[in-house]
């Protein structure tokens, strides 16, 4: 596993871009088994690249960029026994290298759910990535789906910009008491922990819904903010659908069903894809080529 952390260590990745099978997975390290899970996907493709880089961009002002979890030396630890080509772990100025760079807007998908609660975070996203993308030169890339809107925004640019990639979306890791692997899950303590559960538990109460027959959105939205009472902020609880993110005039065919609310110190997101037929209701992916 090799370590990289400047734009010209990348250039030993080049026989192995050349074969045309990298794999990149983006992180912002503070790694766990979601991001494990991730890796272990990824490397059924093709030799994989980890980038583990807190990205500032996507931080807005008065958010937890200063306190977001950093820790290089376990986040090896962790995935050598996975055995990745190699982790590109560059420094700020090694992305940033000037002081007020050129970024990349990103398309609608961008403006609605989280998009429209943290100003500017998805061109952060859409920015960092690009320019992974750009300096890796991988043939895949894998994201988490528990960030939907994330790969459904790049999802988006990569189609826009042509880029020469093909993004995956990858199954979101679970707690035993439902709540999703985030590395967010660190400021959760005591009381908090255990409320942090009623995100999951909220979706698969709307998931049941849906299974009696239930197709009225505002039903669903309804009984997701009811099962959300132990969250001190609800921010958004609604249904979408996939791929646009726009609402659904009935819960029918590929849906989103997206939470966002903050329990004690920590603002958490979750979610369910869904494909709801006339009478069956079944786990989906984002993107094509995503496993359910
Ligand atoms: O999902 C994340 O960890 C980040 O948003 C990403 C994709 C690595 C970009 O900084």
């Amino acid at each position: 596993m090799e370590l990289l952390h400047t734009r010209a260590d990348l250039a030993r990745l080049a026989s192995l871009r050349s074969g045309g099978r990298l794999v990149l997975v983006p992180t912002m390290g503070a790694l766990h088994a979601g991001h494990l899970s991730l890796v272990e996907r990824a490397a059924a493709r093709g030799p994989v690249v980890v980038s583990i880089f807190v990205n500032p961009t996507q931080f807005a002002p008065g958010e937890d960029f200063a306190r977001y979890p950093r820790d290089l030396e376990r986040d090896l630890e962790l995935l050598r026994p996975l055995g990745p080509a190699a982790v590109f772990a560059p420094q700020v100025s090694e992305m940033y290298p000037g002081p007020d760079g050129t970024a990349v807007e990103p398309g609608p998908r961008a403006a609605v759910l989280c998009g429209a609660r943290r100003p500017g975070h998805f061109r952060g996203v859409a920015t960092v990535v690009v320019k992974l993308l750009n300096l890796v030169g991988p043939a895949v890339a894998v994201f988490g789906r528990k960030d939907a809107q994330q790969c459904l925004v790049l999802d988006e640019v990569v189609r826009d910009l042509a880029l020469p990639v093909r993004l995956v979306d990858a199954p979101t890791l679970r707690e035993p008491d439902g709540l999703a692997m985030s590395s967010r899950n660190r400021y959760l303590e005591g009381d908090d922990r255990r409320r942090a559960a009623c995100l999951s538990r909220a979706l698969q109460a709307a998931r049941r819904e849906l299974e009696a027959g239930e197709r009225a959105v505002a039903a669903l939205e309804d009984l997701l903010a009811l099962h959300l009472a132990d969250a001190d902020v609800v921010e958004y609880a609604e249904v979408r659908r996939v791929p646009d993110l726009d609402r659904p005039e009935r819960a029918e065919g590929r849906l989103l069903l997206a939470i966002a609310a903050r329990v004690g110190p920590a603002r958490l997101i979750d979610n369910l894809v869904l494909e709801v037929g006339p009478r069956e209701v079944r786990a989906a992916a984002l993107l094509e080529g995503g496993q359910p």
